[in-house]
């Protein structure tokens, strides 16, 4: 960044000086309690936004447990907790074409304190459920939430998330997966970890690919094509920093970018597109 000429500089900062009221456009105003952390947010509609947060002990209580789920409105600065099933801790999410939004992974069950969840999985290793917090694991879920708006029945199964692991679900574990959007309205999902609390940058980096199991090098769709998960030599050239990879879809018709081009039909490919005019 370069830095104004001292004059210039003092002039802006004089502009500062006048009251900056909360109703302006582009200034910040108070817009009342979201009852959970916003770790991830999204825009559903006109009228409503919706947050999700780890499973984590919140004040905020919905079916006998803490929530993790909300929905803010525009309008009326109020806040309904929501149930979500699963633990979205370290999801990625993305919006459909058809309006619904979606998210995928997370951590498995955990319980008071950030500890693993009362009732293990087979590998002993995560939470299948805990007792207090009453969340399930999420490592393997996709949620979708439709969004409604305020002439709604939020009670209605059709505006609560859709949570069911057993109904739906990836084929991997995922912890810090992308989440992109391909021209098809196809989502591919990318990477991540089998588990939370890991962290792919082990040293010696003698395992790039699988790190003994840690690192999820594959990418899968929303919906499924049916296609096992393909494993992504993105994955394994990146080994060490390829947390949450950074994609866009490239507006060229069925890929993204990452810092290689992905084809939907061809999959990770170095060939290059050509640019619409
Ligand atoms: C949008 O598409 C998804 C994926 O097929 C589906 O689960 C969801 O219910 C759809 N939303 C609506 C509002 O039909």
């Amino acid at each position: 960044m370069t830095l104004p000429p001292v004059s210039l500089l003092a002039l802006w900062l004089a502009t500062l000086s006048q009251p900056v009221l909360g109703s302006l456009a582009g200034s910040f105003a108070d817009g009342g309690n979201t009852q959970i952390s916003a770790m991830m947010m999204f825009v559903g509609n006109n009228e409503k936004v919706y947050i999700l947060d780890k499973a984590e002990g919140n004040a905020a209580q919905i079916n006998g447990h803490p929530a993790w789920g909300a929905v803010w409105d525009i309008n009326t600065h109020e806040t309904q907790v929501m149930d979500v099933a699963t633990n979205v801790f370290c999801a990625s999410g993305m919006h459909l074409p058809n309006g619904s939004f979606v998210t995928f992974g997370g951590n498995g069950a955990i319980g008071p304190g950030g500890n693993i969840g009362s009732v293990r999985n087979p590998s002993g290793a995560s939470g299948a459920w805990d007792a207090v917090y009453q969340d399930f694991d999420g490592s393997k879920s996709i949620r979708v939430l439709n969004p409604c708006t305020s002439g709604d029945d939020f009670n209605s199964d059709q505006c609560k998330w859709f949570d069911d692991p057993a109904t739906l679900s990836m084929q991997k574990q995922r912890w810090y997966s992308a989440a992109e959007m391909l021209g098809d309205g196809t989502i591919v999902i990318i990477g991540g970890f089998v588990n939370g609390g890991y962290i792919n940058r082990n040293t010696p980096n003698n395992d790039p690919t699988f790190s003994g199991g840690a690192a999820e090098p594959t990418y899968e769709f929303f919906p499924s094509n049916g296609q096992p998960a393909q494993q992504m030599a993105f994955m394994t050239k990146t080994s060490g920093l390829n947390a949450y990879a950074h994609t866009y879809f490239d507006g060229l018709g069925t890929g993204f970018r990452a810092s290689q081009l992905f084809d939907h039909a061809l999959g990770p490919t170095a060939k290059p597109r050509k640019r619409a005019p």
